[in-house]
């Protein structure tokens, strides 16, 4: 099987009207997985961070719905800091990953797509043992 390995952002459609606008994500057309999970994070206290950890299977798109945060990617061989701050854009993020998001703003929302159930075996949470992986 061929894995999608490229974190990048992916561009939504958006619908602008007078009325107030509008952006769509439909599985396995705007993101390259289907969807069998979605949570979010809100309420982060300032100077937090969340999942600073690794997944062996699951892949996630992330969007700042509302608000600003960083999500840090580490391949294992170089750090990257993506920063997401618009509800039209998000962040791919293939398996194999070890990630971060900090920097969250007030009333920062995000939402997290997930290509897999959830499932505690999936995290690898010691960065130690995901770099030896
Ligand atoms: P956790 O993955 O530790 O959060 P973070 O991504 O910030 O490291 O999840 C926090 C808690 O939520 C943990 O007790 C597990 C639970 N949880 C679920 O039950 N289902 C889920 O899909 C997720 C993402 C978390």
């Amino acid at each position: 099987m061929k894995y999608d390995t490229q974190a990048r952002i992916i561009q939504l459609p958006r619908f602008l009207d007078r009325r107030g606008n509008l952006s769509v994500i439909e599985e396995a057309v705007h993101i390259p997985f289907r969807i069998k999970r979605s949570y979010w994070v809100y309420d982060v206290p300032g100077g937090e961070t969340r999942g600073g950890h690794a997944y062996r299977e699951n892949e996630e798109f992330i969007v700042a719905l509302s608000g600003s945060f960083d999500v840090v990617l580490d391949d294992g061989r170089e750090r990257r800091t993506w920063s997401l701050n618009r509800s039209y854009y998000g962040l791919y993020v293939p398996r194999g990953y070890w990630r971060e998001m900090t920097n969250f703003s007030t009333n920062s929302l995000a939402l997290v797509l997930a290509s897999t159930e959830y499932d505690a075996g999936d995290y690898i949470r010691d960065y130690n043992q995901f770099k030896a992986l």
